[in-house]
């Protein structure tokens, strides 16, 4: 099947469809040993041999999944005899995917999934200050001043952090209910900054990362992501 040059070059993980347009038009990309800058090429993957920094390209049938892992499931591929694992979730597929990033095991809500290891390593690294939002239910009432306090971050022991947002959804003498986005990715991130104000975190639920949203995914279900999440995630990597 043919297909157009900027595809293919994302298809083989070289950049975003809009990115490749850039590196079709600035004479980086070598098809059958001449350099090609229309925009409009279209190749055959089967025949046409494509080159970029040297290196001959191969598509790859790269999955990515949201998954809603469930409270009291480990984010492991391993397998565990006592402990329920988001292994035990996955389709039957001949692909081997894993979870990007992890969330603990008391923890719930979003997790991706793939098989495409330099997306991966970028939706997990800082430096692409990907997003990701989570629901916080604190033990007991936080008063204004406090919350305010809370906004100005935490210095934690692996360093200081400021979340990007806090918004109380909610509070009363029991309980509160907060909405944190940070874009970090360190262990027990979100528990250890309420714990440094004291709070108890009863129950957390990742709700979004960057563009993707846990939406009315149900618990312990999972799916691929659609086009415009998929495509939101790779702008904001490849940019
Ligand atoms: N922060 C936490 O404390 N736990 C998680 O699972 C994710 C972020």
């Amino acid at each position: 099947m043919k297909i157009r040059l900027n595809r293919f070059l994302s298809l083989s993980g070289v950049a975003s469809r809009r990115k490749a347009e850039s590196l079709i038009e600035s004479g980086e990309i070598i098809v059958n040993g001449q350099v090609e800058t229309r925009l409009q090429k279209v190749i055959d993957p089967e025949k046409d041999k494509v080159f970029f920094e040297k290196k001959l390209l191969v598509p790859q049938n790269f999955e990515y999944y949201k998954m809603n892992k469930p409270r009291f499931c480990l984010t492991t591929m391993a397998t565990d005899e006592k402990r329920r694992t988001v292994r035990d979730l996955l389709p039957d597929s001949k692909t081997k995917l894993f979870p990007i990033g992890r969330l603990d095991y008391d923890t719930e809500g979003l997790l991706l999934f793939t098989n495409d290891g330099q997306v991966a390593h970028r939706i997990s690294h800082p430096s692409f200050l990907i997003q990701k939002t989570y629901l916080a239910h604190l033990a007991g009432n936080i008063s204004k001043t406090f919350f305010e306090k809370m906004k100005k971050g935490a210095n934690l022991e692996d360093g200081f952090l400021v979340p990007e947002k806090l918004e109380m959804v909610s509070s009363d003498s029991s309980e509160s209910l907060v909405r944190i986005e940070i874009h970090v990715g360190r262990n027990h991130i979100v528990k250890n900054f309420f714990k440094y104000f004291g709070k108890e975190v009863r129950k957390l639920k990742r709700v979004s990362v960057g563009p993707v949203k846990l939406a009315e995914l149900g618990s312990g279900k999972i799916i691929k992501l659609d086009y415009n999440e998929l495509q939101g995630l790779k702008e904001i990597m490849f940019k």
